[in-house]
C-alpha cells in the first residue's frame, strides 16, 4: 500500500528560533499517524540538525533536505552534497522544485543527476513537476509533464523507481492561493500514474506515492487527498503555521 504523505516545504522562511518552536509545536501535537502516513518537513539547510534532532525516531516522522548539488564532492562553494546529507542521517530530497527550475535553471537533465546521486546514497527523492500557466491554458500540460518525468526519471530501472516520491505542483496553483480544482489534481495525478504504469508496470506504479502541492491549506486538504491518485501533499504557506500544518496531517487518507 503506498504512504499517504504531508509534506512540509518551509522554502527560504523563518528563522531559526521560529524554526525551532514550529517544529517543536507540531511534533508535539496529538496526531495519531496512521501506519500508512507520513509526514516529512523539508527544511533550509542550516536548520537539518535541529529539525532531526526534535524529530527523532519518531516512527513515520522524518526530515528532508530541500535541494542537494548534482556532483559528488569538490570545489564547489556554497553547495550540498547527498552524502553530507547521508551522513547525517537526512534521507529524504526535493528535487526539481518549479523555484529551483525557474531561478537557478535547473534543467530535466541535470535533476536527473541529482535523482541518481541521491538514490545512490540512500535518499529519497521527492520529485517534483509542473506545468506553467501558459502550458496549462494550450491544453498542453499532459505532454509538459510527461516530458519531464520522462527525461529525469525514466532511465531508472523498476527497483530505483520504486524509491521515488513524485510531487505534482501546477506553478499557476504556487503560493496564488488558487488551488487546482478536484478534478483538474485527480486527472493529473491518474495520468503520472499511467505514464508511470507504461513504463514500469501497474503493480509499480500503485506503489508510488504521488503529492499534490499547490495552495494547500487547513480547509482544502481533506478535499484534494480525497482524490483516489493523490497520496498527499507537498506544502508551502501553509506549513509555516503549527495548526494548519496539523490539520493538514490530519487531513490525509
Ligand atoms: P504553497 O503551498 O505556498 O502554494 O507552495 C506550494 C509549494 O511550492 C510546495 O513545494
Amino acid at each position: 500500500m503506498r504512504k499517504q504523505i504531508a509534506a512540509a516545504n518551509w522554502k527560504m522562511n523563518l528563522n531559526f528560533q521560529q524554526a525551532d518552536k514550529l517544529i517543536n509545536e507540531i511534533m508535539g501535537a496529538d496526531i495519531k499517524i496512521k501506519e500508512n502516513q507520513l509526514t516529512i518537513f523539508a527544511v533550509p539547510y542550516p536548520y537539518l540538525s535541529m529539525s532531526k534532532g526534535v524529530v527523532g525516531d519518531v516512527q513515520n516522522y522524518k526530515v528532508a533536505a530541500q535541494n542537494c548539488y548534482q556532483k559528488i564532492s569538490g570545489a564547489y562553494t556554497g553547495e550540498v552534497s547527498v552524502e553530507m546529507l547521508h551522513s547525517m542521517g537526512i534521507y529524504y530530497c526535493i528535487i526539481g522544485h518549479s523555484e529551483r527550475r525557474e531561478y537557478f535553471n535547473e534543467s530535466n537533465a541535470t535533476l536527473a543527476e541529482k535523482i541518481n546521486l541521491c538514490l545512490a546514497n540512500e535518499i529519497t527523492p521527492i520529485f517534483c513537476c509542473g506545468e506553467p500557466l501558459s502550458v496549462r491554458e494550450a491544453g498542453k500540460q499532459d505532454e509538459y509533464v510527461g516530458v519531464q518525468l520522462k527525461e529525469s526519471l525514466f532511465h531508472l530501472s523498476a527497483e530505483q523507481i520504486k524509491n521515488i516520491i513524485v510531487a505534482y505542483e501546477p506553478i499557476w496553483a504556487i503560493g496564488t492561493g488558487k488551488t487546482a480544482t478536484t478534478e483538474q489534481a485527480q486527472e493529473m495525478h491518474q495520468y503520472l500514474r499511467s505514464v508511470l504504469a507504461v513504463q514500469y508496470g501497474n503493480d509499480i506504479a500503485n506503489e508510488i506515492s504521488i503529492l499534490y502541492g499547490g495552495s494547500v491549506k487547513a480547509g482544502n486538504a481533506k478535499e484534494i487527498f480525497s482524490c483516489p491518485d493523490v497520496d498527499g501533499g507537498l506544502v508551502g504557506g501553509a506549513s509555516l503555521v503549527a495548526h494548519d500544518f496539523i490539520e493538514i496531517i490530519k487531513a490525509l487518507k
